[in-house]
């Protein structure tokens, strides 16, 4: 596996190797090709575990397992997959160590990157003897051999290959941890995983020792040693001297290139700060830092919190900042950032950047728009950015009634309890019909409908929602009859039209909301639900958008706080009295 944790900000594959046709295919940066390396490194590794725990049954076992495996991963298209992946994988995680600006590393890629930096030095050994001598010297290999060198020629290397086998396979199991916990189905599969991550390095290192001590016994015969250890198997004294100078020349060669990262690495660092300095200015501060580093790097060296779900690997989208003024002189978007943004919707704004992908070249002002504790869980249920939009949304006020009254004649955890139930009630309608609730306001809610979705379907999704409401509330009260004694009784107002949806709020309390006069005017139909002494006000437009007969629900004009012309409605007494209204049309 790879000897390096990922890190640092990303190079597209397109302005690695400069070659145009790379543009075409999107979003696929260089921790992607590291990623699709590691992957058939893990594949190799799962296959040689396999093979391992097959001395569980028996050494005949293990041979048998070596023959598919080395007709795979010898054979043209393994050889193909296996090695240029090594290289790529491990070149990769080299120039990831050169590219990250900021040494503060979580405990798992702190383990991540120990570990993959001594797997060549440790892997050496085993590749050269085992594959460079068939290579080289057509030497011919099997279990026995592996097995007598490990546990009779050289113990101290039978102890160093099991402890290889355990750092490479942790090393890939963290690595696709990184990869696989912002998949929104992580949690599901997370268990089995986890056990398989367990249970076959414990199989293979016990088949590993089974067959060891197997062979331990085998070698104290004279006969077995004469038919196993024979020149074509471990080769002329000359072969392995041959074999052994070129494993020293590549632990030299592997030394000089982390020495030459880190060389680099503080030669960047002078010119850096040779090329000045610029400015950052957060809503609550402001930093210097050397041209060069990312917004998020820059963040993380002064310890501005900042969100950062996938660690900078820019695959999350929770580091993105807007850019106050004029994003005039910055760089562009790279092929991955503008990939990112755009799947979460933010490329249509051009102040909108990734802060892990951004390398500003002067001051500028920014404001983090996501909260910085934010984890997956915030990523799997907002991954979306709204920068501000106007858009038609149906807006949806339920309220209960009597909360003021309840509250005096009940013990506050029973006003509690009952608010909630409400609440969870209305919350279940509302989604189940396909709207979002949007905030909650005391004892009731605000819904919104059509926030993706045509108006049409967001006026029928809001009436639904208000048939839905009703038949909850119902069932909540049969089931507390006995220990209330004052149903609940509640009142709801619906109205749609043109309002500005976008973020807002400031640093950690930033969240998507509408504005606008058809807002208010939900609201207020809400309120009017007392005066017109039933359960639904709905405006008489969100009706005809939904193709509700003009006879469905009876039609009025009433006069709305802070509106001078009198606003058309339709009013049903009991809510749900709206679900039978949707029989007659296609279903929402
Ligand atoms: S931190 Fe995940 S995309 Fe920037």
């Amino acid at each position: 596996m790879s000897p390096l944790v990922s890190a640092g900000a990303d190079v597209t594959t397109a302005s690695l190797i400069g070659w145009k046709p790379f543009y075409v295919v999107r979003g696929i940066g260089v921790r992607q090709v590291r990623l699709f390396c590691a992957l058939i490194l893990f594949g190799y590794l799962l296959s040689h575990y396999i093979n391992h725990a097959l001395g569980n049954i028996s050494l005949d076992a293990m041979e048998y397992g070596l023959w598919f495996h080395a007709a795979f991963w010898q054979g043209p298209v393994g050889t193909l997959l296996l090695y240029p992946a090594l290289a790529v994988h491990a070149s990769l995680g080299l120039w990831a160590l050169y590219q990250r600006r900021y040494f503060r590393w979580k405990t798992a890629e702190l383990v991540q990157l120990l570990l993959g930096l001594s797997i060549p030095a440790l892997l050496c050994t085993h590749l050269i003897g085992e594959r460079l001598g068939i290579t080289l010297y057509g030497l011919e290999r099997h279990y026995a051999l592996a097995l007598f060198s490990f546990w009779v020629a050289r113990p101290d290397l039978g102890v160093m290959q099991a402890v290889l086998l355990l750092i490479a396979w942790i090393h890939g199991c963290i690595g696709i941890y990184f990869w696989l916990r912002l998949k929104p189905s992580f949690s599901k599969i997370a268990p089995v995983l986890l056990g398989l991550a367990v249970l076959l390095p414990a199989l293979a290192l016990l088949g590993f020792y089974q067959q060891g001590r197997n062979v331990r016994v085998l070698a104290q015969q004279p006969a077995w040693r004469a038919e196993v250890l024979t020149p074509a198997v471990i080769g002329t004294a000359v072969e392995r001297d041959r074999l052994i100078r070129i494993r020293d020349y590549f632990l030299l060669f592997y030394a000089g290139a982390i020495g030459v990262v880190f060389a680099a690495r503080g030669v960047r660092r002078i010119n850096e700060r040779r090329h000045g300095m610029i400015r950052l200015t957060y809503p609550d501060r402001t930093i210097r830092v050397p041209k060069g580093l990312t917004v998020l790097e820059a963040s993380f060296r002064h310890h501005v919190p900042h969100a950062s779900v996938c660690g900078g690997k820019g695959r999350c989208s929770t580091c993105r900042i807007r850019i106050i003024g004029d994003e005039d002189g910055l760089p562009r978007p790279s092929a991955r950032e503008a990939f990112v943004l755009g799947r979460m919707g933010g490329r249509a704004d051009p102040s909108v950047r990734l802060a892990c992908q951004l390398r500003p070249t002067r001051d500028i002002e920014i404001v983090p728009l996501v909260p910085s504790q934010a984890g997956a869980a915030f990523l799997h249920g907002k991954s979306r950015v709204h920068p501000g939009e106007e858009r038609y949304v149906v807006s949806m006020f339920v309220d209960m009634r009597g909360s003021t009254q309840r509250a005096a004649d009940q013990l506050p955890f029973d006003t509690v309890f009952i608010v909630n139930r409400f609440l969870g009630a209305v919350s279940q309608a509302v989604t189940q019909a396909g709207g979002k609730v949007n905030q909650y306001l005391g004892d009731g809610l605000l819904a919104l409908f059509g926030v993706d979705s045509d108006p049409r379907t967001a006026c029928r999704q809001a009436l639904k929602a208000a048939a839905l409401v009703a038949e909850n509330v119902a069932l909540l009260n049969r089931q507390h009859a006995e220990a209330e004694r004052i149903p609940i009784r509640f009142g709801i107002g619906v109205n749609g039209g043109e309002v500005i949806v976008g973020d807002i709020g400031y640093g950690d309390d930033i969240s998507f909301t509408a504005l606008g006069d058809a807002v208010n005017v939900a609201a207020r139909l809400q309120d009017m639900t007392k005066e017109l002494e039933c359960q639904l006000v709905v405006s008489n437009e969100v009706c005809e958008l939904a193709g509700l007969q003009d006879e469905a629900m009876p039609r009025r004009e009433i006069r709305v706080r802070g509106r001078a012309a009198p606003v058309v409605v339709r009013t049903a007494v009991e809510a749900e009295s709206v679900a039978a209204l949707f029989d007659g049309i296609t279903s929402v």
